[in-house]
């Protein structure tokens, strides 16, 4: 995939397989931003991509803590993977806890729902995901490989 590539999701397998196909490409430092409306199937995503990278351990949305760590599996690219949401934040300052320019710098990988709340990490090596829900079983995910620059609620 390169430049947005719209990609249709007919179940929770397909978006998880999306995800893998983004999971393929992540490198040190990079987050990928996921936009769309609840229940859209970031969450899901995050499920795919984690397991991809060789995550074993449940993965779920971070509420009592700001961001969930887990460890990636031997042969990824990656060795940490910081999992957060930005739907239950009061302000760019409770982002900023979120360290996350930290921890990419140190070379995890991050992702980040609602990542369009707040200008998280902007100007950084970021892939933006968008969803659409058409129905019930079927997503549109518009995926941009290289979307450092975009702006800051996440449009395309
Ligand atoms: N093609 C699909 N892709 C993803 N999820 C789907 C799809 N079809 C149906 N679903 C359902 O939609 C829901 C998606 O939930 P999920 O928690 O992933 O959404 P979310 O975007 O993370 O929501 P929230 O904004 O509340 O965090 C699940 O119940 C899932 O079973
Ligand atoms: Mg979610």
């Amino acid at each position: 995939m390169s430049g947005p590539t719209t990609v249709r999701c007919e179940s929770v397998a397909a978006t998880r397989e999306c995800a893998a196909r983004v999971a393929a490409l992540a490198r040190p430092g990079q987050l990928v931003v996921l936009v769309g409306p609840l229940g859209a199937g970031k969450t899901t995503f995050v499920q795919g991509y984690a397991a991809a990278l060789g995550v074993t351990s449940p993965v779920t949305s971070p509420s009592f803590t700001l961001a969930h760590h887990y460890a990636c599996g031997p042969g990824a690219p990656v060795a940490l993977l910081v999992h957060a949401d930005l739907w239950r934040l009061d302000g760019p300052g409770e982002v900023a806890d979120l360290a996350l320019d930290e921890v990419l710098d140190e070379g995890a990988a991050a992702i980040v729902e609602w990542g369009d709340r707040f200008d998280a990490a902007r100007g950084r090596d970021r892939v933006v995901v968008t969803f659409r829900v058409v129905d019930d079983e079927a997503r549109e995910l518009v995926v941009d490989l290289d979307a450092a620059n975009l702006g800051p609620d996440g449009r395309l």
